[in-house]
């Protein structure tokens, strides 16, 4: 491969047929890992590279652009990208290529699996059966909510909230959101607008689908938690960020709202240690809403794409920082 051949730095082991694509057409410098290079490795190997495929794990700052003079693209094997300083990027004439869109249904399913999973009880009564408790068919025994019926506030309506509503429709579930723009939701979802306090007073489940920023930092925090009914669950999919967690564990102590099931939590991974993983009313997973076996080829090939692209000088068919082309 000739010396002017770009140079790429991949930083996580990759499905074999995404690595052998982008062996055939680049320099691929591979963390050949299935754990994250730590931010020293992850910028000395950035600063030889004409691209990076990184991904969520990857703390793309600015001053690891800044010690990349070579770098032409960003590529993030997710549709956040709040691990990259989208601003520094910009300013540095860096596109920043995302996986918006592949990823909808599947994660949408998974919060619906998560949702339903508190609801219904079923981490708890599957460990139940497990421990050898289950002694006869009971009137009482583990006695969850109702689905069918219930308000459901989606807290960003964007692709995944809308994705969800949708899935809602199916239990008859009462929709209310809330966005950033007044854009009208599509009127086949039967969804209705409403602003975050009654949304949090009025909803029997509330799902987070926001992207992590300076304004969705929080979000939900103490204040909020408190609007929630007290038999209300709360789901978060989005970002640990988006929730105020130690207010959260405060919250659930008390017993308002009643549940969190949660796939991405404050810090990652979270330690098996936290208080948040004491509380029997708490469901928490590894960050995998996203995680199908079609779905993540999908993305690893729509990052490839738009790594492509930006080493080709052509515009990301994803961009997650559009202003870079002026
Ligand atoms: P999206 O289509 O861009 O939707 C984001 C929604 O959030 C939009 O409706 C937007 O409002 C709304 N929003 C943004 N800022 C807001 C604010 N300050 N207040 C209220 N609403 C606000 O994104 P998506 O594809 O649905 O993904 C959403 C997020 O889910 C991602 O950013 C990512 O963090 C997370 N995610 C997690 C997983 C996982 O594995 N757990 C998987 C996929 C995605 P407008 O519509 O008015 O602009
Ligand atoms: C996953 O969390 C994503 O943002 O794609």
């Amino acid at each position: 491969m000739a010396a002017e051949t770009p140079r790429v730095f991949v930083t996580r082991r990759l499905q074999q047929e995404v690595l052998d694509r982008l062996a055939a057409l680049y320099r691929v410098d591979l963390w050949d890992s299935d754990m994250p290079p730590d931010y020293d490795s992850l910028r000395e190997r950035a600063a030889l590279a004409d691209g990076v495929l990184c991904l969520l794990t990857d703390r793309i700052d600015a001053a690891l652009l800044e010690a990349a003079p070579s770098l032409r693209v960003v590529s993030n094997m997710a549709v956040g990208t709040d691990n990259i300083d989208l601003a520094a990027a910009t300013a540095g004439g860096i596109p920043v290529g995302n996986t918006p869109g592949v990823l909808t249904e599947t994660t949408a399913d998974y919060a619906f699996a998560l949702l339903t999973s508190a609801a219904r009880r079923i981490v708890e009564a599957d460990a139940y059966v497990r421990a050898g408790q289950w002694q006869t068919w009971g009137p009482s025994v583990l006695l969850g909510r109702d689905l069918y019926g219930a308000t459901l506030g989606i807290v960003g309506f964007g692709a995944i909230g809308q994705a969800v509503a949708r899935r809602a429709q199916g239990f008859s579930m009462r929709v209310l959101y809330t966005r950033r723009s007044n854009a009208p939701a599509p009127p086949d979802l039967n969804a209705e607008p409403a602003e975050l306090d009654r949304l949090l007073r009025e909803s029997d489940f509330v799902s987070l689908h926001v992207p992590l920023t300076a304004e969705t930092r929080h979000i939900i925090g103490e204040r909020e938690l408190a609007l929630m009914k007290e038999t209300a669950i709360l789901v978060n999919t989005a970002r640990g960020g988006v929730v105020d967690q130690d207010a959260l564990v405060a919250a659930l102590r008390r017993g308002r709202p009643a549940m969190a099931a949660l796939d991405v939590t404050a810090v990652e991974p979270i330690d098996a240690r936290d208080e948040l993983l004491s509380l029997p009313n708490a469901v928490v997973t590894p960050h995998i809403a996203s995680a199908s076996v079609a779905t993540r080829l999908l993305m690893a090939n729509m990052a490839a794409d738009n790594l492509a692209a930006g080493l080709e000088g052509s515009r990301l068919p994803n961009c997650a920082n559009p202003d870079v082309y002026g």
